[in-house]
């Protein structure tokens, strides 16, 4: 077996970050060009009410989707055009075939300064060693609930116990800062963030509240009744304390504060009743190789077909290029325009 990649400090991080910045290519709006988010499959061993509707989606057959080599290439390009961060997301990335081998070879392209993985946990216990080995700087598990009962309604089905394990285990193998990820769903967890948010009372986390998103099939789940930041914010402060402000910046899509006295932080996400459009350094490969230009936009260039139909690494270099500098400005939510092509399962965030 290779040995493991150095770890890397968080101040490298920030640093490499400023530079990447400078670096990167742009976007017509003159948005610097510096994350790819990579969807490794369109498959998950979850089912979360607001990720997929509860008939299922038509999952791609495998030959449809990326191949090792076809990501790896593509992530290339992206390093080369001025990506220094990755962030590895599905479905639930976790389940595809050979993903610490994977790690190791995107963690290993050069300019990739952050290796970083969304997941919601399960499979965490048996693979944090492994992918820490390989590289990975941190991972982001979703969790929306501590409650058994409500985590089984939420996810369809889900353990939260095994996911509270897969944390624990990530955080012995040095994945971290953990951040947490709960999407708050109105009639499923809204009176569950204040659990969450004591978390970081004796824990190095960030715990971070998203609202919830509207795609087409799921759109439902968000029509109920969107929890703002604003709500959840009043009602974790009415609980547990007045949150002291850490980073409002916008520049990192979560505004960040600390409970009185608090170990870690809490962050709030929100997409809907605040847009961090203006400060989106952000691209979506998706697993079936399609650029997708914006998360909540149905725009998308294709990339999967030119590569296999032999286009050359340049040619690819400059459709890649060509596609990100289109980049949409801004979602139309608030017009009630929601994403119709894909759920988020086939986004990964
Ligand atoms: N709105 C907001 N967040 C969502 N996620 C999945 N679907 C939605 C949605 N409709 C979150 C998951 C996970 C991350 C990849 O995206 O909880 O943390
Ligand atoms: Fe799976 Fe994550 Fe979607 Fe839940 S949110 S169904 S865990 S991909």
């Amino acid at each position: 077996m290779p040995p493991a990649r150095p770890r890397r400090t968080g101040n490298q991080g920030r640093v490499g970050t400023r530079c990447a910045r400078m670096m990167a290519m742009r976007d017509q709006y003159g948005r610097p060009l510096t994350d790819l988010r990579v969807s490794l499959t369109d498959r998950c061993n979850l089912r979360c009410v607001y990720c997929m509707p509860e008939d299922g989606i038509d999952f791609r057959p495998p030959a449809e989707l990326l191949q090792d080599d076809e990501l790896v290439l593509l992530v290339e390009i992206a390093a080369e055009l001025g990506v220094s961060k990755v962030r590895l997301t599905g479905g639930e990335p976790t389940v595809r075939p050979r993903i610490v081998e994977l790690v190791r070879r995107v963690g290993a392209i050069p300019g990739i300064t952050d290796l970083a993985l969304t997941t919601n946990g399960l499979l965490l216990e048996m693979l944090a060693r492994p992918l820490a080995a390989a590289g990975l700087t941190r991972v982001n598990v979703s969790l929306d609930t501590l409650d058994a009962a409500k985590f089984r309604r939420i996810t369809r089905g889900g353990d939260v116990g095994r996911v509270l394990a897969g944390i624990r285990a990530a955080e012995a193998a040095g994945l971290g800062p953990i951040k947490l990820n709960a999407v708050v769903v109105r009639g499923f967890n809204e009176d569950e963030v204040v659990a969450l948010a004591a978390l970081t009372l004796d824990r190095p986390w960030e715990v971070r509240f998203i609202e919830v998103m509207p795609f087409g099939t799921v759109a439902d789940v968000a029509d109920a009744g969107i929890v703002s930041s604003a709500e959840t914010m009043a009602t974790i402060e009415a609980a547990l304390g007045r949150l002291e402000p850490l980073d409002l910046t916008g520049d990192a899509p979560a505004r960040t504060y600390r409970l009185p006295g608090a170990e870690g932080r809490l962050g709030f996400i929100s997409p809907v009743s605040e847009p961090f459009c203006a400060k989106c350094g952000r691209i979506r490969l998706t697993a079936d190789g399609r650029l997708r230009l914006c998360l909540l936009r149905d725009d998308e260039a294709d990339l999967l077909g030119p590569l296999r139909a032999g286009a050359s690494r340049d040619e690819m270099k400059m459709r890649f290029r060509a596609a990100a500098y289109r980049r949409p400005f801004g979602h139309a939510l608030a017009e009630k325009l929601y994403p119709e092509k894909r759920v988020m399962i086939q986004i990964g965030g």
